[in-house]
C-alpha cells in the first residue's frame, strides 16, 4: 500500500473513532508493532537503496504525523470522558425527591399507645404479664372455680392441665400484687386468646387491665377515673354509665358504656371494686385494702373509635384497610 492511501485511509478512520476503546484499536492497527506505518519501514530492505532516505523520511514523517493526529484525538476523548463522569456524579438538587413507602403503626398499636397515654398522665404504671399463664393466676386466684364457664376447655386453649394462653389480663392483677406492696396503681396492655372467630371476635385478641389498690376507694374513684379515660379517648362530651353485672374478681362488678352521639349507649369494658377473696389470695387484709379494677378489649374500642364493622380486618393484613388509620 502507497502512503498517500495509508496516510487517507488513517485519517478517515481516526475521525469515525468515538471511545478510547475504538482509538486503541486504531493505535495497534497503524502505529502497533505490527501496524501498518511501522511494516513500511520494515519495507525498507526491498527498496533500491538510492531511494531509501527519501522513502525513509517520508515513512516517517506520516508516522509523526499519524502521531500527532492520535494524540490530540486522545486528548480529545480523555476530556469527554472526564466530562461524562463529572455529569454522572452531579446532583440536580432541584429534582424531587424519591418517596420511599414507609410503613406505620398498626390500628390495634396507635389505641393501645393512647391508652397508656391516659392513664400514664393519670399516676398508672403500666407493666405486662406472660401470655403462657397458670390456671392458678388465671382463674383460681382471680376466685374464679372449676366449675365456671369461663374454664370450660371450649373458651381456652390449654397447653397442660395447668397451663394455659392466658384468657383475659387479669392475672397481671394477682402478679403485681404478689410482687408489689401497696399503694399501687397499673394497667397491663397486652394479647388475650379464646377459641372464637367471628365478625366479632377472634381467637387472639389485646386488653387492657387495670388496678389500683389503696386505702378507702370506691366506685367513686372507679366512675371518675373511668369517665376521665372515655372523653380523653372520645371527646370532652362523652358520658359514661355502669350497669350492674357479675364477673368473679370484682363485688360490686359492673359493665361500663360510653355514649357516643353517633351510636348511642356502647359497652367498653368490664370493672368492679376488687372482691375480698382475691386480696385473701394475695395475702392482703381486705379490711385495710380496698381497689378497683377493669379490663378493656382493644379491638373493640378501635372498632368504637374509627367505625370498624368487621373486627376480622385488624389481622387481615390489607394495606388499604391498614393505611387508612
Ligand atoms: N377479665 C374480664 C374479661 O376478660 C374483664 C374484666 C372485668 C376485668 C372486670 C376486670 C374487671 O379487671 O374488674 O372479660
Amino acid at each position: 500500500m502507497d502512503l498517500e492511501t495509508i496516510e487517507r485511509e488513517a485519517v478517515a478512520r481516526l475521525q469515525s473513532v468515538g471511545s478510547l476503546q475504538e482509538l486503541e484499536q486504531f493505535r495497534i492497527e497503524y502505529l502497533g508493532k505490527k501496524g501498518k506505518v511501522t511494516s513500511l519501514l520494515k519495507d525498507l530492505k526491498n527498496i533500491p537503496p538510492e531511494e531509501r532516505p527519501v522513502f525513509g523520511k517520508r515513512v516517517n514523517e506520516l508516522k509523526e504525523k499519524i502521531e500527532r493526529l492520535f494524540e490530540t484525538k486522545r486528548e480529545e476523548l480523555q476530556k469527554l470522558a472526564e466530562r461524562e463522569a463529572q455529569e454522572r456524579l452531579r446532583v440536580d438538587v432541584s429534582i424531587p425527591g424519591a418517596r420511599r413507602k414507609v410503613g406505620h403503626t398498626h390500628p390495634i398499636s396507635k389505641v393501645l399507645e393512647e391508652i397508656e397515654r391516659i392513664f400514664v398522665s393519670m399516676g398508672f404504671d403500666v407493666v405486662e404479664g406472660p401470655e403462657i399463664e397458670t390456671t392458678w393466676h388465671n382463674f383460681d386466684a382471680l376466685n374464679t372455680p372449676e366449675w365456671h364457664p369461663a374454664r370450660d376447655e371450649h373458651d381456652s386453649f390449654y397447653i397442660t392441665k395447668d397451663l394455659l394462653l392466658r384468657t383475659h389480663t387479669s392475672p397481671v392483677q394477682i402478679r403485681t400484687m404478689l410482687e408489689r406492696k401497696p399503694p399501687i396503681a397499673i394497667i397491663s396492655p397486652g394479647r388475650v386468646y379464646r377459641r372464637d372467630y367471628d365478625a366479632t371476635h377472634l381467637p387472639m385478641f389485646h386488653q387492657v387491665e387495670g388496678l389500683h389498690v389503696d386505702r378507702d376507694l370506691s366506685v367513686a374513684h372507679l366512675k371518675f377515673t373511668l369517665e376521665e379515660f372515655a372523653r380523653r379517648m372520645f371527646g370532652e362530651k362523652t358520658k359514661i354509665r355502669l350497669r350492674p353485672s357479675f364477673f368473679p374478681f370484682t363485688e360490686p362488678s359492673f359493665e361500663v358504656d360510653v355514649f357516643l352521639p353517633s351510636h348511642g349507649w356502647l359497652e367498653i369494658l368490664g370493672a368492679g371494686m376488687v372482691d375480698p377473696n382475691v386480696f385473701l389470695n394475695v395475702g392482703y387484709d381486705p379490711e385495710e385494702w380496698t381497689g378497683y379494677a377493669f379490663g378493656m378489649g382493644v379491638e373493640r374500642i378501635a372498632m368504637i373509635k374509627y367505625g370498624i364493622t368487621d373486627i376480622r380486618e385488624f389481622v387481615r393484613n390489607d394495606v388499604r384497610f391498614l393505611s387508612s388509620y
